[in-house]
Protein backbone atom coordinates (compact mmCIF):
# COMPACT_ATOMS: atom_id res chain seq x y z
CA UNK A 1 0.00 0.00 0.00
CA UNK A 2 1.19 3.62 -0.72
CA UNK A 3 2.30 5.13 2.40
CA UNK A 4 0.16 7.97 2.20
CA UNK A 5 -3.24 5.75 1.89
CA UNK A 6 -1.21 3.70 5.52
CA UNK A 7 -0.86 6.95 6.77
CA UNK A 8 -4.60 8.67 5.79
CA UNK A 9 -5.58 4.99 8.15
CA UNK A 10 -3.91 6.02 10.84
CA UNK A 11 -4.78 9.59 11.03
CA UNK A 12 -8.69 7.98 10.89
CA UNK A 13 -7.57 5.87 13.70
CA UNK A 14 -6.54 8.66 15.11
CA UNK A 15 -9.58 11.09 14.67
CA UNK A 16 -11.60 7.96 16.36
CA UNK A 17 -9.74 7.12 19.08
CA UNK A 18 -9.07 10.57 20.82
CA UNK A 19 -11.08 13.51 21.68
CA UNK A 20 -11.55 16.17 18.79
CA UNK A 21 -12.14 19.22 20.98
CA UNK A 22 -10.88 21.70 18.40
CA UNK A 23 -13.47 24.01 18.01
CA UNK A 24 -13.22 24.63 14.01
CA UNK A 25 -12.88 20.88 13.46
CA UNK A 26 -16.01 18.30 13.04
CA UNK A 27 -16.71 15.24 11.20
CA UNK A 28 -18.51 15.27 7.87
CA UNK A 29 -21.02 12.34 6.81
CA UNK A 30 -19.82 9.33 4.48
CA UNK A 31 -22.19 11.38 1.97
CA UNK A 32 -19.93 14.22 1.82
CA UNK A 33 -16.78 12.54 2.36
CA UNK A 34 -17.90 10.36 -0.98
CA UNK A 35 -18.47 13.70 -2.90
CA UNK A 36 -15.07 14.78 -2.29
CA UNK A 37 -13.24 11.85 -3.16
CA UNK A 38 -15.48 11.91 -6.04
CA UNK A 39 -15.07 11.91 -10.20
CA UNK A 40 -15.81 15.78 -9.92
CA UNK A 41 -12.60 16.38 -8.88
CA UNK A 42 -11.49 15.81 -12.75
CA UNK A 43 -13.46 18.38 -13.77
CA UNK A 44 -12.72 22.20 -15.41
CA UNK A 45 -15.75 24.50 -15.02
CA UNK A 46 -14.55 28.35 -14.82
CA UNK A 47 -17.51 30.60 -14.68
CA UNK A 48 -21.01 30.16 -13.11
CA UNK A 49 -23.65 27.61 -13.70
CA UNK A 50 -24.63 28.24 -17.58
CA UNK A 51 -22.34 30.28 -17.95
CA UNK A 52 -18.56 28.19 -18.24
CA UNK A 53 -15.62 28.30 -20.28
CA UNK A 54 -15.72 24.99 -20.71
CA UNK A 55 -17.79 22.14 -22.29
CA UNK A 56 -19.14 19.12 -20.43
CA UNK A 57 -20.78 21.08 -17.50
CA UNK A 58 -24.28 19.99 -17.61
CA UNK A 59 -24.19 18.13 -14.67
CA UNK A 60 -22.14 20.29 -12.51
CA UNK A 61 -24.26 23.32 -13.17
CA UNK A 62 -27.11 21.09 -12.01
CA UNK A 63 -24.85 20.05 -8.74
CA UNK A 64 -23.64 23.88 -8.41
CA UNK A 65 -26.92 25.70 -8.68
CA UNK A 66 -28.91 23.14 -5.92
CA UNK A 67 -25.98 24.38 -3.68
CA UNK A 68 -26.64 28.11 -4.04
CA UNK A 69 -30.13 27.21 -3.57
CA UNK A 70 -29.88 25.92 -0.53
CA UNK A 71 -27.25 28.36 0.84
CA UNK A 72 -29.79 30.80 -0.09
CA UNK A 73 -32.86 28.99 1.45
CA UNK A 74 -31.05 28.01 4.82
CA UNK A 75 -29.25 31.40 5.54
CA UNK A 76 -32.26 33.65 4.16
CA UNK A 77 -30.48 35.71 1.76
CA UNK A 78 -31.00 36.69 -2.17
CA UNK A 79 -27.22 35.68 -3.47
CA UNK A 80 -24.79 32.86 -2.45
CA UNK A 81 -21.42 32.42 -4.36
CA UNK A 82 -20.69 28.42 -3.36
CA UNK A 83 -17.11 28.44 -4.91
CA UNK A 84 -14.46 30.19 -2.66
CA UNK A 85 -11.61 27.19 -2.16
CA UNK A 86 -11.59 28.28 1.73
CA UNK A 87 -12.30 30.87 4.23
CA UNK A 88 -9.44 33.24 3.86
CA UNK A 89 -10.14 33.19 0.06
CA UNK A 90 -13.51 34.48 0.57
CA UNK A 91 -12.78 37.20 2.46
CA UNK A 92 -9.95 37.85 0.52
CA UNK A 93 -12.53 38.13 -2.80
CA UNK A 94 -14.96 40.35 -0.70
CA UNK A 95 -11.90 42.68 0.49
CA UNK A 96 -11.09 42.65 -3.02
CA UNK A 97 -14.43 43.58 -4.12
CA UNK A 98 -15.37 46.06 -2.11
CA UNK A 99 -12.14 48.06 -1.25
CA UNK A 100 -9.29 49.29 -3.15
CA UNK A 101 -5.73 48.83 -1.82
CA UNK A 102 -4.68 51.13 0.59
CA UNK A 103 -8.29 52.24 1.99
CA UNK A 104 -9.22 51.15 5.41
CA UNK A 105 -10.80 48.48 6.73
CA UNK A 106 -11.63 47.46 10.60
CA UNK A 107 -11.44 44.33 12.40
CA UNK A 108 -11.19 42.98 15.65
CA UNK A 109 -7.60 42.05 16.53
CA UNK A 110 -6.38 37.75 16.37
CA UNK A 111 -5.60 37.93 20.14
CA UNK A 112 -9.08 39.22 21.26
CA UNK A 113 -10.96 36.56 19.12
CA UNK A 114 -11.05 37.57 15.30
CA UNK A 115 -9.37 35.93 12.35
CA UNK A 116 -5.83 36.21 10.52
CA UNK A 117 -7.56 37.63 7.60
CA UNK A 118 -10.06 40.59 9.15
CA UNK A 119 -6.74 43.09 9.06
CA UNK A 120 -4.06 41.26 11.01
CA UNK A 121 -0.94 43.86 10.56
CA UNK A 122 2.27 42.95 8.85
CA UNK A 123 1.60 39.44 7.54
CA UNK A 124 -1.70 39.21 5.97
CA UNK A 125 -2.83 40.56 2.88
CA UNK A 126 -5.37 41.80 4.70
CA UNK A 127 -3.23 43.64 6.83
CA UNK A 128 -0.24 44.23 4.54
CA UNK A 129 -2.67 46.02 1.26
CA UNK A 130 -5.33 48.09 3.15
CA UNK A 131 -5.09 50.75 6.15
CA UNK A 132 -5.78 48.19 8.32
CA UNK A 133 -7.64 49.16 11.81
CA UNK A 134 -7.68 46.48 14.53
CA UNK A 135 -9.84 46.64 17.88
CA UNK A 136 -9.73 44.79 21.41
CA UNK A 137 -11.33 43.78 24.03
CA UNK A 138 -11.77 44.93 28.07
CA UNK A 139 -9.71 43.12 30.87
CA UNK A 140 -12.84 40.51 30.79
CA UNK A 141 -12.18 39.48 27.22
CA UNK A 142 -15.43 41.18 25.97
CA UNK A 143 -16.14 43.63 23.22
CA UNK A 144 -16.68 47.25 24.23
CA UNK A 145 -19.06 48.45 21.41
CA UNK A 146 -18.68 52.38 22.90
CA UNK A 147 -15.48 51.82 22.15
CA UNK A 148 -15.48 50.52 18.72
CA UNK A 149 -17.83 52.95 17.49
CA UNK A 150 -15.37 55.48 18.68
CA UNK A 151 -12.59 53.97 17.07
CA UNK A 152 -14.73 53.61 13.60
CA UNK A 153 -15.46 57.31 13.75
CA UNK A 154 -12.05 58.29 14.18
CA UNK A 155 -10.60 55.76 11.45
CA UNK A 156 -13.62 55.99 9.16
CA UNK A 157 -13.08 52.49 7.51
CA UNK A 158 -15.02 51.89 4.28
CA UNK A 159 -15.44 47.83 5.95
CA UNK A 160 -15.60 46.02 8.91
CA UNK A 161 -15.14 42.06 8.54
CA UNK A 162 -15.72 40.55 11.85
CA UNK A 163 -16.82 37.03 13.38
CA UNK A 164 -15.56 35.28 16.13
CA UNK A 165 -12.64 32.63 15.60
CA UNK A 166 -12.05 32.68 19.65
CA UNK A 167 -14.36 34.42 21.45
CA UNK A 168 -17.21 32.78 23.27
CA UNK A 169 -19.77 34.76 23.47
CA UNK A 170 -22.55 36.04 21.15
CA UNK A 171 -21.65 38.54 18.36
CA UNK A 172 -24.35 41.84 19.03
CA UNK A 173 -25.09 42.21 15.16
CA UNK A 174 -27.11 45.41 15.61
CA UNK A 175 -24.60 47.48 17.37
CA UNK A 176 -22.18 46.39 14.27
CA UNK A 177 -24.41 47.56 12.12
CA UNK A 178 -25.20 50.73 13.91
CA UNK A 179 -21.28 51.27 14.04
CA UNK A 180 -20.77 50.77 10.33
CA UNK A 181 -23.53 52.51 9.12
CA UNK A 182 -22.25 55.78 11.41
CA UNK A 183 -19.50 55.96 9.34
CA UNK A 184 -21.42 54.79 5.80
CA UNK A 185 -18.81 51.18 6.04
CA UNK A 186 -19.49 48.38 4.48
CA UNK A 187 -20.52 45.21 7.01
CA UNK A 188 -19.05 42.02 6.34
CA UNK A 189 -20.38 39.14 8.84
CA UNK A 190 -17.59 36.36 8.96
CA UNK A 191 -19.63 33.04 10.34
CA UNK A 192 -17.12 30.84 9.40
CA UNK A 193 -17.42 29.47 13.46
CA UNK A 194 -20.87 29.71 13.75
CA UNK A 195 -22.95 29.12 10.73
CA UNK A 196 -24.15 25.93 12.29
CA UNK A 197 -25.23 27.20 15.16
CA UNK A 198 -26.63 29.95 13.04
CA UNK A 199 -29.03 27.23 10.96
CA UNK A 200 -30.30 25.25 14.14
CA UNK A 201 -31.26 28.88 15.61
CA UNK A 202 -28.68 29.02 18.62
CA UNK A 203 -26.62 32.16 17.82
CA UNK A 204 -28.02 35.04 16.03
CA UNK A 205 -27.79 35.52 12.50
CA UNK A 206 -26.25 38.57 10.92
CA UNK A 207 -28.45 38.10 7.92
CA UNK A 208 -30.22 41.70 8.63
CA UNK A 209 -27.88 43.71 9.45
CA UNK A 210 -24.28 42.97 7.07
CA UNK A 211 -24.25 43.86 3.36
CA UNK A 212 -22.33 40.79 3.38
CA UNK A 213 -21.61 37.29 4.82
CA UNK A 214 -19.15 34.95 4.86
CA UNK A 215 -18.71 31.29 6.23
CA UNK A 216 -16.28 28.53 5.70
CA UNK A 217 -18.33 24.89 5.26
CA UNK A 218 -16.46 22.74 7.39
CA UNK A 219 -16.81 23.62 10.76
CA UNK A 220 -20.42 23.93 12.53
CA UNK A 221 -21.79 23.24 9.52
CA UNK A 222 -19.64 19.91 9.34
CA UNK A 223 -19.16 19.97 5.51
CA UNK A 224 -16.29 19.25 3.46
CA UNK A 225 -13.42 22.23 3.51
CA UNK A 226 -14.59 25.09 1.55
CA UNK A 227 -16.73 28.61 1.99
CA UNK A 228 -19.95 30.71 0.73
CA UNK A 229 -19.99 33.78 0.32
CA UNK A 230 -23.39 35.74 0.63
CA UNK A 231 -25.28 39.09 -0.50
CA UNK A 232 -28.02 39.92 2.14
CA UNK A 233 -31.08 41.81 1.06
CA UNK A 234 -28.97 45.11 3.16
CA UNK A 235 -26.38 44.30 0.84
CA UNK A 236 -28.26 44.47 -2.83
CA UNK A 237 -30.40 47.20 -1.02
CA UNK A 238 -26.93 49.24 -0.96
CA UNK A 239 -25.80 48.65 -4.24
CA UNK A 240 -28.03 46.35 -6.86
CA UNK A 241 -24.43 44.96 -8.76
CA UNK A 242 -22.87 43.92 -5.09
CA UNK A 243 -23.78 40.09 -6.38
CA UNK A 244 -22.25 40.22 -9.71
CA UNK A 245 -19.27 42.53 -7.83
CA UNK A 246 -18.51 39.63 -5.29
CA UNK A 247 -18.82 36.92 -8.13
CA UNK A 248 -16.11 38.41 -10.33
CA UNK A 249 -14.12 39.27 -7.19
CA UNK A 250 -14.31 35.16 -6.59
CA UNK A 251 -13.68 34.21 -10.31
CA UNK A 252 -11.69 35.51 -12.37
CA UNK A 253 -10.38 38.05 -9.73
CA UNK A 254 -8.95 35.78 -7.21
CA UNK A 255 -9.51 31.98 -8.05
CA UNK A 256 -9.52 29.88 -11.52
CA UNK A 257 -11.86 26.89 -11.75
CA UNK A 258 -13.98 25.85 -8.87
CA UNK A 259 -13.56 22.60 -7.27
CA UNK A 260 -16.94 20.63 -8.01
CA UNK A 261 -16.07 18.18 -5.64
CA UNK A 262 -16.18 20.32 -2.74
CA UNK A 263 -19.22 22.25 -4.27
CA UNK A 264 -20.88 19.04 -4.62
CA UNK A 265 -19.62 18.09 -0.61
CA UNK A 266 -21.12 21.74 0.67
CA UNK A 267 -24.54 21.00 -1.10
CA UNK A 268 -24.75 17.88 0.40
CA UNK A 269 -23.88 19.32 4.06
CA UNK A 270 -26.56 21.87 2.99
CA UNK A 271 -28.91 19.53 2.79
CA UNK A 272 -28.53 17.82 6.60
CA UNK A 273 -28.10 21.15 7.97
CA UNK A 274 -31.46 21.42 6.85
CA UNK A 275 -33.01 18.67 9.05
CA UNK A 276 -34.31 18.80 12.62
CA UNK A 277 -31.21 16.52 13.97
CA UNK A 278 -29.16 19.33 12.81
CA UNK A 279 -30.79 21.74 14.96
CA UNK A 280 -30.75 19.16 17.88
CA UNK A 281 -27.36 19.04 17.43
CA UNK A 282 -26.88 22.66 17.27
CA UNK A 283 -28.50 23.05 20.67
CA UNK A 284 -26.42 20.12 22.29
CA UNK A 285 -23.53 22.02 21.14
CA UNK A 286 -24.37 24.88 23.13
CA UNK A 287 -25.38 22.48 25.82
CA UNK A 288 -22.38 20.58 25.82
CA UNK A 289 -20.19 23.45 25.76
CA UNK A 290 -21.99 25.64 28.70
CA UNK A 291 -21.57 22.45 30.81
CA UNK A 292 -17.59 21.70 29.98
CA UNK A 293 -17.22 25.24 30.64
CA UNK A 294 -19.25 25.71 34.36
CA UNK A 295 -17.25 22.44 35.53
CA UNK A 296 -13.92 24.20 34.05
CA UNK A 297 -14.58 26.75 36.11
CA UNK A 298 -15.34 25.03 39.33
CA UNK A 299 -12.44 23.48 38.95
CA UNK A 300 -11.10 26.60 39.44
CA UNK A 301 -10.09 27.73 36.27
CA UNK A 302 -10.36 30.74 34.42
CA UNK A 303 -12.13 31.17 31.38
CA UNK A 304 -12.33 34.35 28.76
CA UNK A 305 -15.77 35.81 28.91
CA UNK A 306 -16.30 33.45 32.17
CA UNK A 307 -19.07 30.70 30.96
CA UNK A 308 -19.66 30.18 27.13
CA UNK A 309 -22.80 31.45 24.92
CA UNK A 310 -21.80 29.69 21.71
CA UNK A 311 -19.74 26.23 20.83
CA UNK A 312 -16.68 27.20 22.00
CA UNK A 313 -14.17 28.18 25.17
CA UNK A 314 -10.53 29.76 25.72
CA UNK A 315 -8.72 29.08 29.35
CA UNK A 316 -6.65 31.58 30.23
CA UNK A 317 -3.54 29.85 32.16
CA UNK A 318 -1.90 33.32 33.27
CA UNK A 319 -3.33 32.48 36.79
CA UNK A 320 -1.64 28.87 36.65
CA UNK A 321 1.65 30.23 35.08
CA UNK A 322 1.31 27.46 32.33
CA UNK A 323 2.02 28.58 28.97
CA UNK A 324 -0.31 26.82 26.28
CA UNK A 325 2.05 24.57 24.95
CA UNK A 326 2.65 22.76 27.64
CA UNK A 327 -1.23 22.28 28.68
CA UNK A 328 -2.26 21.16 25.17
CA UNK A 329 0.93 18.41 24.72
CA UNK A 330 -0.02 16.61 27.53
CA UNK A 331 -3.65 16.66 26.69
CA UNK A 332 -2.97 14.95 23.51
CA UNK A 333 -0.85 12.35 25.08
CA UNK A 334 -3.38 11.56 27.00
CA UNK A 335 -6.17 11.67 23.75
CA UNK A 336 -7.58 15.22 23.94
CA UNK A 337 -6.67 17.18 21.58
CA UNK A 338 -7.17 20.94 21.69
CA UNK A 339 -5.12 23.98 20.06
CA UNK A 340 -3.07 26.42 21.92
CA UNK A 341 -4.18 30.25 22.08
CA UNK A 342 -3.79 33.37 22.56
CA UNK A 343 -5.75 35.08 25.46
CA UNK A 344 -6.70 39.02 25.09
CA UNK A 345 -3.80 40.94 25.64
CA UNK A 346 -1.46 38.55 25.93
CA UNK A 347 2.47 39.39 26.82
CA UNK A 348 3.76 36.14 24.97
CA UNK A 349 3.81 35.36 21.45
CA UNK A 350 1.55 33.72 19.21
CA UNK A 351 3.67 30.39 18.98
CA UNK A 352 4.00 30.49 23.26
CA UNK A 353 0.48 31.83 24.12
CA UNK A 354 -1.17 31.60 27.03
CA UNK A 355 -3.80 29.83 26.55
CA UNK A 356 -5.84 27.15 25.13
CA UNK A 357 -9.55 26.84 23.07
CA UNK A 358 -11.83 23.87 23.30
CA UNK A 359 -14.90 23.37 21.94
CA UNK A 360 -17.88 20.97 21.61
CA UNK A 361 -19.02 20.64 17.90
CA UNK A 362 -16.86 16.98 17.39
CA UNK A 363 -17.69 15.70 20.40
CA UNK A 364 -21.06 16.37 20.09
CA UNK A 365 -21.50 14.98 16.53
CA UNK A 366 -20.27 11.65 18.13
CA UNK A 367 -23.26 12.12 19.89
CA UNK A 368 -21.65 12.53 23.51
CA UNK A 369 -23.72 14.75 26.22
CA UNK A 370 -23.58 16.40 29.50
CA UNK A 371 -22.36 13.42 31.09
CA UNK A 372 -19.21 13.09 29.20
CA UNK A 373 -18.71 16.47 29.48
CA UNK A 374 -18.50 15.86 32.58
CA UNK A 375 -15.65 13.18 32.67
CA UNK A 376 -13.78 15.28 29.82
CA UNK A 377 -13.63 18.39 32.32
CA UNK A 378 -12.50 16.05 34.99
CA UNK A 379 -9.21 14.69 32.90
CA UNK A 380 -8.45 18.27 31.64
CA UNK A 381 -8.15 19.41 35.38
CA UNK A 382 -6.55 16.64 36.35
CA UNK A 383 -4.00 16.95 33.59
CA UNK A 384 -3.20 21.01 34.26
CA UNK A 385 -2.39 19.85 37.78
CA UNK A 386 -0.47 17.60 36.56
CA UNK A 387 2.11 19.50 34.49
CA UNK A 388 1.48 22.23 36.94
CA UNK A 389 5.22 22.48 37.64
CA UNK A 390 6.61 22.85 33.97
CA UNK A 391 7.07 26.21 33.53
CA UNK A 392 8.12 27.69 30.71
CA UNK A 393 11.46 29.34 30.49
CA UNK A 394 11.06 33.00 30.73
CA UNK A 395 14.47 33.10 28.26
CA UNK A 396 12.89 32.61 24.28
CA UNK A 397 16.49 31.02 23.45
CA UNK A 398 15.75 27.88 25.77
CA UNK A 399 11.93 27.74 25.10
CA UNK A 400 12.93 25.04 21.98
CA UNK A 401 14.84 22.87 24.08
CA UNK A 402 12.72 23.05 27.27
CA UNK A 403 9.92 21.68 24.59
CA UNK A 404 11.92 18.99 23.22
CA UNK A 405 12.52 17.51 26.65
CA UNK A 406 9.46 17.92 28.00
CA UNK A 407 8.08 16.48 24.98
CA UNK A 408 10.14 13.42 25.69
CA UNK A 409 9.20 13.28 29.70
CA UNK A 410 5.36 13.31 28.87
CA UNK A 411 5.65 10.96 26.04
CA UNK A 412 5.82 7.34 27.68
CA UNK A 413 3.51 9.45 31.30
CA UNK A 414 2.14 6.45 33.05
CA UNK A 415 -0.68 8.80 34.51
CA UNK A 416 -1.40 10.51 30.73
CA UNK A 417 -1.05 7.33 29.22
CA UNK A 418 -3.48 5.94 31.56
CA UNK A 419 -6.08 8.73 30.81
CA UNK A 420 -5.80 7.93 27.17
CA UNK A 421 -6.96 4.55 27.73
CA UNK A 422 -10.03 6.07 29.30
CA UNK A 423 -10.73 8.36 26.53
CA UNK A 424 -10.31 5.47 23.93
CA UNK A 425 -12.97 3.32 25.46
CA UNK A 426 -15.08 6.35 25.95
CA UNK A 427 -14.40 6.95 22.74
CA UNK A 428 -15.41 3.42 21.28
CA UNK A 429 -18.93 3.98 23.25
CA UNK A 430 -19.25 7.15 20.79
CA UNK A 431 -18.01 5.73 17.25
CA UNK A 432 -18.03 7.97 13.71
CA UNK A 433 -19.07 7.31 10.73
C1 LIG B 1 -13.74 33.40 11.43
C2 LIG B 1 -12.87 32.70 10.44
N1 LIG B 1 -12.78 33.17 9.19
C3 LIG B 1 -12.02 32.59 8.26
C4 LIG B 1 -11.29 31.47 8.55
C5 LIG B 1 -10.39 30.91 7.50
O1 LIG B 1 -10.79 29.73 7.01
P1 LIG B 1 -9.78 28.75 6.23
O2 LIG B 1 -8.89 28.18 7.28
O3 LIG B 1 -10.71 27.80 5.59
O4 LIG B 1 -9.04 29.59 5.24
C6 LIG B 1 -11.37 30.91 9.83
C7 LIG B 1 -10.60 29.69 10.14
O5 LIG B 1 -10.35 29.32 11.22
C8 LIG B 1 -12.16 31.55 10.80
O6 LIG B 1 -12.23 31.11 12.05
Amino acid sequence: MDRVLDLIRKEEKRQKETLMLIPSENYSSKAVRAAVGSVLSHKYSEGYPKKRYYQGNKIVDEIEQIGINRAKKLFGVPHANVQPYSGSPANAAVLFALVSPGEPIMGMQLAAGGHLTHGQPNITFSGKYFKSVQFGVDEKGLIDYDEVGKLAKKEKPRLLIIGPTAYPLKFDWKRFDEIADSVGAWLVADIAHVAGLIIAGVYPSPAKFAHVITTTTHKTLRGPRGAIIMVTKKGLSRDSDLAVKIDRAVFPGLQGGPHDNQTAGIAIALDEASTPGFKKYGRQIIKNARFLSKELIQGGLRLVGGVTETHLMLIDLRSKKLAGNVVAEALEVAGIVVNRNSVPNDTMPPFYPSGIRLGSPAVTTRGMKEFEMKKIAGWILEIINYVKNYKLPKDPKRRISFMKEYKQKIGGDKFLINIAKKVKELCKEFPVS
